[in-house]
């Protein structure tokens, strides 16, 4: 990804100590988002890195979703949504994944995603990597086939990208 997105983002990212519990050091997105030029720029950005490369974007409840939905329209192609448990109607593909602490679950419309799509994954942050592992199973499963997966932040202590492997991972931003 150019360096010019890693500086864009970089000091867009306010700090936060203490957050969401003591001892962690969080970084918030929202003066990003509420910057409209650098919002603009970034989604831009990304557009013109992922240009004729992929087919469709899969954005991830929920912070996924705020990056998805505007880089699918300024490619003009579709997003899939990738949703948390019991939220999409219908028929749905679920796949269950461990947290910090505890379980969760993603699910999608399997018939959503084009036999042979090429996806483009993305999400605001990359910790553990157990929301990207499981969005990749389910885009695979539906068909799809992940040509990359982009996040704004990886937090790079907590090792993510080890459950990753095989898939190119483009992380806007890298923390230690
Ligand atoms: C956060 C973040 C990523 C995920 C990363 O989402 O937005 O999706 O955690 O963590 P992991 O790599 O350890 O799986 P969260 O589930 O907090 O919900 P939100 O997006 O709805 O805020
Ligand atoms: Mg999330």
């Amino acid at each position: 990804l150019p360096v010019e997105l890693t500086d864009l983002v970089k000091t867009h990212i306010r700090e936060v100590a203490d957050f969401p519990e003591p001892g962690v050091l969080f970084r918030d997105i929202t003066p990003l988002l509420a910057d409209g030029p650098a919002f603009r720029e970034l989604i831009k950005g990304l557009a013109e890195h992922y240009r004729g490369r992929i087919d469709s974007v899969a954005g991830l409840e929920s912070r996924g979703f705020i990056l998805a939905a505007p880089l699918a329209v300024e490619l003009g192609i579709g997003m899939i949504t990738i949703r948390k448990a019991g939220k999409l109607p219908g028929a749905v593909f679920g796949v269950d994944y461990a947290l910090e602490y505890g379980t969760a679950r993603m699910e999608v419309h399997p018939e959503i995603v084009k036999d042979g799509d090429r996806v483009l994954i993305i999400d605001d942050v990359l910790a553990t990597g157990g929301t990207a592992r499981a969005a990749i199973d389910l885009v695979e499963h539906s068909g799809g086939s992940v040509e990359a997966l982009c996040m704004l932040l990886e937090l790079a202590g907590l090792s993510g990208r080890s459950k990753l492997e095989g898939y190119q991972v483009d992380s806007v931003v890298t923390y230690e």
